[in-house]
């Protein structure tokens, strides 16, 4: 059976027994407490909540749809026969119309007549399996699906009790949530059934809905590989063409990697074609780790074949019919920018790995922020990186936001400001104007050239002050070019990260610093972009700058002006 005929099939099923077919909502949520869409049941939050009425807006309280969906959870998975981070869920929900008798007969009906499949056996709630103190102990036995299922002819040992794996919770921090019957086939879970009771707050307290609905999910992938018989997702026809194409670039290539190719590939495709380009903040930068992830696979396993040209052609094959939009959108020029702006600073980052014997978590992140190193593809690369564990590597992102943080102990560098006498909202503020100055420093340069060189800063809570060497006034147009070029850094959000090297290495990465002071023998070096190599500007400086660019506001220059012979000054807020 292909997709498209499955996809066909489960339309067609529930559109026959009353559902309004609903077409997918956007991969990128617009629910706030999401940043991507992982389930179908996400676009209809309101109508379970009773906000808006279903009857209204379908004609129905039943609705069907085939939801993409992308799941970061399931991302170190991917590779396996079953995980995916992009996929399509095929779902029926109810809202007030019918509850937990009729899903459980419309899933087995079209599971075992339509599909002609054998359920295995289905799991349950029970609360008995609920870890004390948890919240979903409070929650009755699933007593009704219990039932149901023994009516269908499944026999006690085949209907599991589970816990807190049979209850689903709200995708972000609250919502919609109840007891689930999951049904299995071959030993491996095609169908959750959720009947949406409660509402859980933000806090995990339970509330009952007014009218209970139904949300289920079987992901289309899954379905169609074991209604095949196939005992791989990336067999069906969505996936392996696309596989192949990558065993043609590469053959013999490692089957766990070529699947991860194929996955990301396609996961970033239909990312791009909702919209989302790569960024440094919430779902651009979940698209921008899948990219890089691919890119840092072709110089690792040196493949020279323009994989994303090849995949984007390929995918835009495979889905023409279903999702006509990965015909139209930019798909290819996307993915091709980001490569050409990380394909460098990952090459040298790979030689750089390459020089560890050993290596602490401290060092990944090191590699990482330095060069852009996926966490995943240090670990399956060097011997070296093996077993750092995820959560020492995280550690160390906490520890770089703390110190990028810090501002309470430490002197504003060159600025002649101490913390003593500020309070924490001054200390922020001028954090802030601190990273405007470095920024405004690079633009300067940017604009006018090299001869732009620091002649002296000042900050205080209200403005920044920067002296710098340019021999005329500066034009209104100049000074707006400056102004346009920060803010776009601004808001492009990038990292603000420092590393320490002896001062006269230092001196040789090009760095900016200034003439006038005296520095130790160890110095630090503030850089801000994706990694040291590609740095929009790198300046020896004591710190301390916010942890991204973004955290700045908008910056407006106020006025320009002489500040001696060959010397101007620029004072310059934040907003
Ligand atoms: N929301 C449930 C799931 O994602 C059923 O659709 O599994």
């Amino acid at each position: 059976m292909s997709a498209q005929e499955l996809r066909e099939k489960f339309i067609d099923f529930f559109k026959s027994r009353g559902h309004a077919v609903v077409p997918s909502s956007s991969l990128i949520s617009d629910d706030p407490t999401v940043l991507l869409t992982t389930a179908g049941m996400q676009q209809f939050k309101k109508y379970y909540l009773g906000e808006r009425s279903a009857l209204d807006d379908f004609g129905s309280r039943n609705a069907v749809s085939i939801q993409k969906c992308f799941r970061t959870t399931d991302i170190e998975e991917v590779g396996d026969e079953r995980h995916l981070t992009f996929f399509e869920m095929l779902g029926n929900f109810s809202f007030g119309g019918y509850f937990k008798r009729e899903a459980i007969y419309y899933a087995y009906d079209f599971l075992t007549k339509e599909l002609g499949l054998k359920i295995d056996y289905v799991t349950i709630f029970d609360p008995e399996k609920v870890p004390g103190g948890d919240w979903r102990k409070e929650v009755p036995f699933d007593y009704e699906s219990f039932s149901i299922w023994q009516e269908l002819g499944l026999p006690e040992e085949k209907i599991r009790r589970e816990g807190i794996d049979n209850f689903w919770g709200p995708p972000g921090t609250e919502g919609p949530c109840g007891p689930t019957t999951e049904i299995f086939v071959k030993g491996i879970e095609v169908w959750n059934l959720v009947f949406n009771e409660y509402y859980a707050t933000s806090e995990k307290k339970l509330k009952k809905l007014g009218e209970p609905g139904v949300d289920t999910g079987s992901g289309l992938e899954r379905l169609l590989a074991v209604k095949n018989g196939f005992g791989d997702v990336f067999e069906i026809d969505t996936l392996a063409p696309l596989l192949a194409e990558v065993e043609k670039i590469k053959p013999g290539l490692d089957l766990r990697i070529k699947k991860i190719l194929a996955d990301h590939l396609r996961g970033s495709a239909f990312l791009i074609a909702e919209g989302l380009r790569p960024s440094n903040k919430e779902a651009g930068y979940i698209l921008r780790r899948l990219l890089r992830r691919i890119v840092a696979y072709q110089i690792r396993f040196d493949i020279h074949a323009d994989i994303f040209s090849i995949a984007t052609a390929r995918l835009q094959a495979i889905f023409q019919a279903a999702y006509p939009d990965l015909l139209a959108s930019e798909i290819f020029p996307v993915m091709e920018m980001e490569r050409d702006k990380f394909e460098s600073a990952l090459s040298k980052g790979f030689k750089e790995l390459g020089r560890y014997e050993e290596m602490t978590a401290a060092d990944a992140f090191y590699l990482y922020e330095t060069y852009g190193l996926p966490f995943e593809v240090m670990k399956e690369m060097s011997p070296a990186a093996k077993d750092i564990r995820k959560e020492d590597f995280e550690a160390e992102f906490e520890k770089h936001r703390e110190i990028s943080r810090v501002g309470a102990e430490e002197k504003f560098g060159g600025h002649g400001l101490t913390d003593e006498n500020q309070n924490g909202a001054e200390r922020e503020k001028i954090m802030r104007l601190h990273t405007a100055t470095h920024l405004l420093q690079a633009g300067l340069r940017k604009i006018l050239g090299p001869e732009v060189e620091q002649g002296g800063s000042d900050i205080t809570p209200e403005r920044l002050r920067f002296d710098f060497s340019f021999n005329r006034k500066l034009t209104d147009e100049e000074l707006k070019e400056v102004e346009i070029w920060v803010n776009g850094v601004i808001n492009e959000d990038w990292p603000v990260s420092f590393i320490v090297l002896p001062i006269e290495e230092a001196k040789k990465t090009g760095a900016l610093f200034f003439f006038k002071e005296k520095y130790p023998e160890m110095v630090k070096v503030y850089f801000i972009g994706p990694s040291f190599e590609e740095a929009i500007s790198k300046e020896f400086c004591g710190g301390p700058h916010v942890a991204r660019t973004g955290e700045i506001g908008r910056f407006r220059i106020i006025k320009e002006e002489s500040a001696g012979a060959g010397l101007r000054r620029i004072r310059g807020v934040i907003e």
